[in-house]
This record gives structure tokens, sequence and C-alpha cells, in this order.
């Protein structure tokens, strides 16, 4: 068995459905159902036994220590969090409940639970941090990428909530010897992704005819990686990472946000052409830029390709076609997701930001 936080989110329900679909050992999912968590992600696992799905908190100790006892799982890999760092700034507390309380008594049930583990069973166990690049802040236009050595310098509550739970996962390797691994990874973008998101967004405010919110003068850089990519990486350092490392993980595909509103109107041109005969790109609007917002991140993975051999596999081409694709046969899935709550975020965010 493997523990799987967040397995309802974005980024976890691709890993769980890619897991199994791998023929990975059964998961027992332990998610909170936030606003983005979306059991509907994993209805195709809806009548395979490999699946146990338990709503709960990862700050909740009790539960997380009886689920550890009841399943005995030879790794826990942490995706659970708060993740969007517009919400951060409007309502940080989510954030360091979660992100570092959250962590926190995680860590607390795992370190139990391994402490207690013998032989093969203690040596093999695995608890695995999913982080991300913002942890290090901001770089200038010149900068060499973010490589596993570079400062933390978080900038917005969502980064400094992830790096304080970084330096948690550290801390508990250093001063225990709890074997850990982190994976800071960049943007990444595919299917069962939360449309307050850019790629999301843009796809279907694009699709409703609604103006695209380019935040400020849309030059700031991301590094883009497929989700997929993102899952098989995630996999790689499960199974040979090195104790107490962390692994950076991107696409080597830096771009300003223009350029990736753009790519996303010239596809919907192309396979979803409007109507009047418009193009998409005139629903572009710059907007109010973000607080705080970091112009650049880059990530440097020679470190992961070097030891464990991993490497994208998905160009930006490919994994964007696949990408919109995905959104335009799923519009039920979008309906479903744009509740009240997603309609009272856009409308406090977005109000604010024009
Ligand atoms: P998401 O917001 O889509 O999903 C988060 C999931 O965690 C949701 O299912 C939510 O219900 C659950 N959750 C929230 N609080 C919880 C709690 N207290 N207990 C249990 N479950 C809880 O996020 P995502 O984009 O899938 O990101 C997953 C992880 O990957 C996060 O740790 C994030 O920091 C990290 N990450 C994300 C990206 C990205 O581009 N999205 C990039 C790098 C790293
Ligand atoms: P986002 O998807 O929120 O990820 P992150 O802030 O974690 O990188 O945003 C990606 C980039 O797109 C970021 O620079 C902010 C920008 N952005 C917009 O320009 N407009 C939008 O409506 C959103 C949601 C983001």
């Amino acid at each position: 068995m493997i523990v799987v936080t967040g397995g309802a989110g974005f980024i976890g329900s691709n890993f769980v459905l890619d897991w199994l679909a791998a023929g990975g050992e059964p998961v027992v999912n332990l998610d909170k159902l936030t606003y983005a968590g979306n059991l509907e992600n994993l209805r195709s696992l809806d009548d395979d036994a490999r699946h146990v799905f338990v709503q709960g908190d990862i700050g909740d100790q009790p539960l997380v220590e009886s689920l550890l006892a009841r399943y005995q799982p030879r790794a826990v890999l942490n995706f659970a969090a708060e993740s969007h760092v517009d919400r951060s700034i409007h309502a940080p507390g989510t954030f360091i409940e979660t992100n570092v309380l959250g962590t926190f008594r995680l860590l607390e049930a795992v370190r139990g639970y391994w402490a207690a583990l013998a032989g093969p069973a203690r040596e093999q166990f695995r608890f695995l941090h999913v982080s991300t690049d913002e942890v290090y802040g901001s770089l200038a236009p010149q900068d060499p990428a973010f490589s596993e050595q570079h400062r933390y310098e978080p900038n917005s509550p969502y980064s400094a909530s992830k790096a304080a739970s970084d330096h948690l996962v550290r801390a508990y390797h250093h001063t225990y010897g709890l074997p850990v691994v982190t994976t800071n990874c960049s943007n990444n973008y595919g299917p069962y992704h939360f449309p307050e998101k850019l790629i999301p967004l843009i796809i279907v405010n694009a699709l409703a005819g609604k103006p695209l919110p380019v935040y400020g003068d849309g030059q700031q850089i991301r590094d883009w990686l497929y989700v997929g990519d993102h899952c098989s990486a995630i996999r790689r350092v499960l199974a040979a990472g090195r104790l107490g490392e962390t692994y950076n993980v991107g696409g080597w595909n830096e771009q300003p946000n223009i350029d990736i509103v753009h790519t996303v109107c010239r596809l919907l041109d192309e396979l979803r052409p409007r109507g009047d005969g418009s193009r998409y790109e005139t629903l572009i609007t710059y907007v109010k830029d973000r607080p705080g917002h970091d112009r650049r991140y880059a990530i440097d993975a020679r470190k992961i390709e070097r030891e464990l051999g991993w490497k994208p596999a998905e160009t930006f081409a490919s994994g964007i076609r696949k990408t919109v694709q995905w959104y335009l046969a799923h519009g039920d899935w979008v309906q479903r997701v744009q509740s009240g709550a997603y309609r009272e975020w856009i409308t406090t965010q977005y109000a604010q930001a024009a």
C-alpha cells in the first residue's frame, strides 16, 4: 500500500490515476475535499478496490495515525496543500494551517509509525514531499535557473508556507532520520487543472467568450511542465531518490505568460473556431498586477536527469495541445467545477484586478 495525501486535487488525482495504470500498489487517498478537491477526477476508479478514499485532514494526527496503523504503507506521498497564490494573498490563514501545521502533524504521525517499524519495512519506508519552485523566489532575466542549492527566498504567503513545510521535512530527516525525499517542481498544466489557474482559466474563459485576464504586462516567466511528466518524476524519485535530498523537476520550457495565452488562443482558433470568425486573442485583457508578483521562475533539472535518468516526455507543443483537447472534450467537468464557490472567487479576484 502507499498513502497519497491530496489525491483528489489536480496533480494528486493525475498521480493516483497514472500510478494505478502503471500497476502500482493500492493507494489510500487522504483528502480533505476543499474547493480544489474533486472526486469526479477519480470516477474511473469507483469500482477499483486498489483505491481507498478517506475524506480527512492531514492535520488530524489521530486520523493519520489510525490510517497508517491499519494499512501499513511502505510510503507516504504528500500532495495535500493550499496551492493558489492569489488565494494566499486574499486569505493566508488556511495556507499556514494546511501547508505548515498540517505538514507538521502529518510528519509527527509518520515519524511515530516509522519509528515502530522494523527490518526491511523500516529500511524501505519513504516520505515523499511534493513542493514547488516558488520557494526559491524570483529570478532576474539573466540569472541562472534555480538549482537545488538556490537560497530559499519565498515571496508570497503560498510560497512561504511551502518553504516552511520543506524545512520541516528536511529537519525531520536531519534530526530523527526520517527517510524523506522532496521534489520542487515548476508550474504544471494538464487534465483536471482547476480553472482558477492561468492555463485552464484562459481555456474556459475563451470558450465562454469572456475576457482573458493577463496580470500586469504579461511578461512574467514561468517554466511549464505537463502534469504526466511531474507524476513520472515523482515515481522515479520515490523509487531511487537519495534520502534527505531534494530534486528540482522542470520542463526546460520557460515562457512569458502572454505567449502562453497566445498559444492557447491559437489552438482554440484551430480546434474550436468562434462562430463570428473572430480570433480568441481579441478577448485578451490586461488587468491589475498581482501584488508581489514573482517575475521569473526557471528550473535547472539536471540533477534528477543525471542521478535518476528522468526527463520530460512531452514537449510544450504536444502537452498543451493534449490539454486544450481534454478541456474541449470535458465541458461537463468544467461546468460542474464552476460551482457557486468558484463564481464567488472569480468575482472577488477579477473585480479587484480589473
Ligand atoms: P490542488 O489545489 O489542485 O489540490 C490540493 C488537494 O489537497 C485538494 O484535493 C484538496 O482538497 C487537498 N487538501 C487541501 N488541504 C488539505 C488538508 N488539510 N488535508 C487533506 N487534503 C487537503 O493542488 P495541486 O496543483 O494538485 O498541487 C499539489 C501539490 O503540488 C501541492 O503541494 C503544491 O504545492 C504542489 N505543486 C503544485 C504545482 C502546480 O503547478 N499546480 C507545481 C509544483 C508543486
Ligand atoms: P498561476 O497559474 O496562478 O500559477 P503561479 O502563480 O503559481 O505561477 O499563474 C501563472 C502565471 O499567470 C502567474 O505569473 C500569474 C499569471 N496569471 C495571469 O496573468 N492571469 C490570471 O488570471 C492568472 C490566474 C494568472
